[in-house]
């Protein structure tokens, strides 16, 4: 059973207002192992013209797609304006760096819920989502509007926080999320209650076999997944 909180209601705020330091922090406390997390995701997506990122925020998996060559088009989702907004200053800045325009690679950043998608049906050749489903206030009507937007055949890739199997992992991750994430992203961010959320939300999510029945639920079929780094995160993939 995946839990609803209270701060779903708001989160679009709520990533607004840490919009500024979420990469710092992101990065910093994991020690760069997010962006090796990213990069393995985007392994085990097929290589399409267009792709939706569902919950895009500041774009960090858009631009390994975009890097890797695994899609020609993204479509950005996201709730939070301020994270998409550095979002989009980064694939600027990215495609620029690579002799491109913008405008050549089609990435475009939409304002909407994730429950309730602004596509129709089958629209899309592949859909991703990073970190962005344990956020949602219903997850499987998230999951349902991907299968939706999902043309017949194309994939969808899922990167989550889940829980280590390993007692000894386990404490340490226990003491990371409990202590060092929500003192660190306090003072960081300057936000009393954002960190807290997130300690929250990663601990009271499900995963492993209890996701990909949601996955399964809402329609998905092949549903895999792997669990990366003793199994503090973990990529999914399914088809349509
Ligand atoms: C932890 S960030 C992940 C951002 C990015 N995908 C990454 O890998 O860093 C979660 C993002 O999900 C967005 N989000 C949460 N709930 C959402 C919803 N229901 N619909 C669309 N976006 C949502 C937030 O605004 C935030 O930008």
């Amino acid at each position: 059973m995946c839990p609803v909180m209270e701060e779903k209601q708001h989160i679009g705020q709520l990533f607004d207002r840490i919009a500024g330091t979420y990469d710092g922090l992101n990065h910093g406390l994991s020690l760069n192992i997010d962006k090796r997390w990213r990069r393995k995701t985007v392994q085990q997506m097929p290589s399409v013209n267009h792709v939706l990122d569902v919950a895009i925020g500041t774009a960090d998996l858009t631009i390994e797609m975009l890097r890797r060559g695994k899609a020609q088009q993204v479509t950005g989702l996201d709730l939070s304006k301020q994270m998409m907004a550095i979002g989009k200053q980064k694939v600027e800045q990215f495609l620029a760096a690579k002799g491109e325009r913008v405008e050549a690679k089609e990435v475009e950043f939409v304002y909407g819920n994730a429950q309730h998608m602004p596509f129709d049906d089958a629209s899309f050749d592949a859909v991703t989502c990073a970190y962005g489903c344990r956020n949602f206030q219903n997850l499987d009507e998230g999951l349902q509007e991907m299968f939706r937007v999902l043309k017949p055949g194309g994939q969808v890739t899922i990167l989550e926080f889940s829980y280590p199997s390993n007692a000894l992992v386990r404490a340490l991750y226990d003491i990371y999320f409990t202590h060092i994430l929500p003192t660190v992203g306090r003072i960081v961010s300057r936000d009393k209650t954002a960190y807290t959320y997130l300690n929250k939300s990663v601990k009271s999510f499900c995963w492993g076999e209890a996701f990909a029945q949601h996955m399964h639920d809402a329609g998905f079929a092949d549903t895999r997944f792997i669990p990366l780094t003793f199994g503090i995160t973990t990529i999914y993939t399914a088809k349509k």
